[in-house]
C-alpha cells in the first residue's frame, strides 16, 4: 500500500498543502508544534476514515473554518485510485473515489501508527489497551468496527435503563428487551478479540525475542469477566455471557451500570511471566509496543497481501540504537514509511537508505 500524493485543505493547522510523496521513505522534520503529527494524522485518516487521536472529526477542521478536505492518490494491489474526503462543521462527510461519491471508505488502504502516546500502553489504563485492541482489530476486520459500534449503542441503552431505574422489577423487564442483542454483539466482539490476540501473541513473542537477543519473553492474555479462551465457539461464549449476566443482574441493579462485557475487559501483557503493568521498565515498554505494532503489520500483510503504510511519529528518539536498526530493517522490506522528528541527524544517521526529506514550518511543507 502506498500514498503517492497528498492534498489537504483546512485540516488542523494546514491551510493548504500539496505534496508528492516518496514511495519508500518520507521524513518530516520540524520544530515542535509545526504540524508534523497533524500531517501523519491526515494520512492515517485515509485508512478507515477516522483520526488516531480523536473521535471528534470537528477538531480536525482548521480553527475558524467550516470544513476540511483531504485527498490522496493511493496505490494498493487493486490498483491506483483517487480518494477524497470532505467534512463540514455540520457533521456531513462526503467520500469520493475517482470522483464518484461512495457510502463508505475503501477497505484496502491501511496504516499502522506508532507514536509516543502508544508508549504508555503497558502501564496505562485498561481503557487505553481496549482502544488499542479495537483500533488495530478494526484495521484487520472491517466488520469488527461495525459490530463494536452496535455493541456500544446497546450498552448505552442498557446503562440508561439501569441509571433511570426506579423499580427493580420494571428495570429487569426493560433490560430483558436489550439483553439478547447485548449478548449477541458482545460475544461477536469477544470472539474477534480472542482470535486476534491469539495471533498477535504468537507473532509478538517472536519479534520481542529477536528484539531482546532471545533473552526475554512476551506473552499476551485476554482478561475477561467470562471464562473463555481463543478456542471458545461463539455459541459457548454466548451461553457463558447469558449465564454470568444472570448472576450479576442484582449487582448491576445496585450499581446502576453494566458490569459484564468486552467494555470491562483488559489485555494483560506479561514479560517473563511478570505483568508489564507493574514491573516493565521504560525500555521494555517501548520494546513491547514496537513488537506489537510490527506484528500487526504482519497480520495485515497476511490478510491483505501487502504491508500497510507505517507512520512513525517522533519515536526514533525514543528507541535505542539496536531497536532503531531493527526497525530500519523492517522498513527495508518495502514498507512505505513516514517518519517525523525534530533532529535530522537522529533519524538520518540510522537510516542509511535514500529518503525524501521535508521541512515543516507553521503548516508549510518544503522539500529539502
Ligand atoms: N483544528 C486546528 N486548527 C488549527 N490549529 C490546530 C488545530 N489542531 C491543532 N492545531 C495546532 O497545530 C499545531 C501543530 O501540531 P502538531 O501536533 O502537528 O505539532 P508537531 O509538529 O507534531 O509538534 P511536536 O514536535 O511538539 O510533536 C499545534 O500548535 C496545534 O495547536
Ligand atoms: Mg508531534
Amino acid at each position: 500500500m502506498r500514498i503517492k500524493k497528498l492534498q489537504i485543505i483546512n485540516f488542523r493547522n494546514y491551510e493548504k498543502l500539496y505534496v508528492d510523496l516518496d514511495p519508500n521513505i518520507n521524513i518530516f522534520l520540524g520544530n515542535n508544534a509545526q504540524g508534523k503529527t497533524n500531517l501523519l494524522e491526515s494520512i492515517f485518516y485515509f485508512a478507515g476514515g477516522r483520526s488516531n487521536r480523536t473521535f471528534q472529526d470537528r477538531e480536525l477542521i482548521r480553527l475558524n473554518q467550516s470544513f476540511f478536505n483531504i485527498a490522496a492518490e493511493l496505490e494498493t494491489l487493486n490498483g491506483s485510485y483517487h480518494l477524497k474526503i470532505a467534512y463540514t462543521q455540520e457533521g456531513k462527510k462526503k467520500i469520493k473515489i475517482n470522483g464518484l461519491e461512495k457510502k463508505s471508505m475503501p477497505k484496502d488502504f491501511k496504516a499502522v501508527i506508532f507514536s509516543p502516546d502508544d508508549l504508555n500502553l503497558a502501564k496505562g489504563s485498561p481503557s487505553g489497551r481496549r482502544d488499542f485492541l479495537d483500533r488495530e482489530i478494526g484495521q484487520i476486520s472491517s466488520i469488527y468496527s461495525k459490530t463494536l459500534r452496535d455493541y456500544t449503542k446497546i450498552l448505552r441503552q442498557r446503562n440508561k435503563v439501569l441509571k433511570l431505574s426506579m423499580d427493580w422489577k420494571k428495570t429487569e423487564e426493560d433490560l430483558s428487551l436489550w439483553d439478547e442483542q447485548f449478548i449477541h454483539y458482545g460475544s461477536l466482539v469477544l470472539k474477534k478479540r480472542l482470535e486476534t490476540i491469539q495471533k498477535l501473541s504468537i507473532l509478538s513473542r517472536l519479534v520481542y525475542r529477536r528484539l531482546t537477543d532471545n533473552k526475554e519473553n512476551l506473552h499476551l492474555n485476554y482478561v475477561s469477566g467470562l471464562e473463555i479462551n481463543h478456542d471458545s465457539e461463539l455459541e459457548h461464549i454466548k451461553s457463558m455471557f447469558r449465564e454470568q449476566l444472570n448472576i450479576l443482574k442484582k449487582d448491576e441493579l445496585k450499581n446502576r451500570v453494566s458490569l459484564l462485557g468486552p467494555h470491562r475487559d483488559d489485555l494483560k501483557i506479561l514479560i517473563d511471566n511478570q505483568p508489564a503493568k507493574n514491573y516493565a521498565s521504560q525500555g521494555q515498554q517501548r520494546t513491547c509496543v514496537l513488537a506489537l505494532k510490527l506484528s500487526i503489520m504482519e497480520i495485515i500483510k497476511g490478510k491483505w497481501g501487502e504491508y500497510p503504510v507505517l507512520l512513525l511519529d517522533d519515536v526514533f528518539s525514543e528507541l535505542d540504537q539496536s531497536r532503531r536498526i531493527f526497525l530500519v530493517q523492517e522498513i527495508k522490506k518495502g514498507i512505505q514509511t513516514f517518519i517525523t522528528g525534530t533532529r535530522e541527524e537522529e533519524i538520518l544517521n540510522n537510516l542509511n537508505v535514500p529518503a525524501k526529506i521535508f521541512l515543516i514550518k507553521q503548516g508549510n511543507v518544503k522539500v529539502l
